[in-house]
């Protein structure tokens, strides 16, 4: 299982040495926070650009941005010109089915690997059948909206469902869980067979990250 940094509550007056340190520690990615104030509460658009763009700068950690927006496509448009590894954007944010095959393939014709993401609330039948066309689905385990929250076991369910929907399917899907990992939920989330685990407070707030993100794994 891969470890993807959430940089959300990192703050701004050490910012690039917290990065730096970041890669040494062995994180696999950096989870970009997207929000624009309207599909969640906080606005971290300029904030979080800026940090892509400091890391794409100093590192060749892939990113891995989370967009929680209420219109993928401008903010898709954005961070194409830091060739993040994987953009995510959320199911609820589109109108219909046909927008969000659009949408991947907008992502997939730049080069990008494309996932679609579910809050705890919205039922993994509604992205069934986008899974063969999708890099990776991106389980919430909290409502969206900021760090430090509870994981909910109910959530990591349907991380376990749609894991075993991939595999009688044979797909190759990836599964992202993002919300609440900490040294006390990581057993269950392993147990759900997810690929990539986002960690924000677990490894931001911890004394040294190393050890954090080595315990996590
Ligand atoms: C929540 C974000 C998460 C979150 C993770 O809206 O998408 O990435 O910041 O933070 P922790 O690990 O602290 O729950
Ligand atoms: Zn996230």
């Amino acid at each position: 299982m891969e470890i993807s940094t959430s940089i959300l509550s990192v703050e701004m007056e050490n910012a690039t040495t917290v990065f730096y340190n970041l890669e040494t520690a062995g994180t696999d990615y950096f989870h970009i926070d997207v929000m624009d104030g309207k599909f969640v509460e906080r606005d971290t658009t300029e904030l979080m650009y800026d940090y892509a763009n400091t890391i794409k700068h100093i590192s060749n950690i892939p990113l891995d941005v989370h967009l929680m927006v209420e219109n993928p496509k401008e903010h898709i448009d954005k961070y194409l010109s830091l060739e993040p590894s994987i953009i995510t954007f959320h199911y609820e944010a589109c109108k219909s089915n046909e927008e969000i095959i659009e949408i991947i393939n907008y992502i997939k014709q730049n080069g990008v690997k494309p996932a679609i993401s579910i809050k705890p609330n919205t039922d993994i039948s509604k992205i069934i059948d986008f899974l063969p066309l999708v890099y990776m689905i991106l389980v919430m385990t909290v409502e969206p909206g900021k760090g430090g929250q509870k994981l909910i076991p109910e959530a990591l369910e349907k991380a376990k469902e749609i894991s075993k929907t991939i595999e009688s399917k044979k797909l190759d899907t990836y599964i992202e869980v993002d919300g609440g990992v900490n040294k006390e939920t990581i057993e269950t989330v392993k147990k759900a067979n997810v690929d990539i685990a986002v960690a924000g407070n677990a490894i931001i707030l911890a004394e040294n990250f190393k050890e954090a993100i080595k315990e996590l794994k």
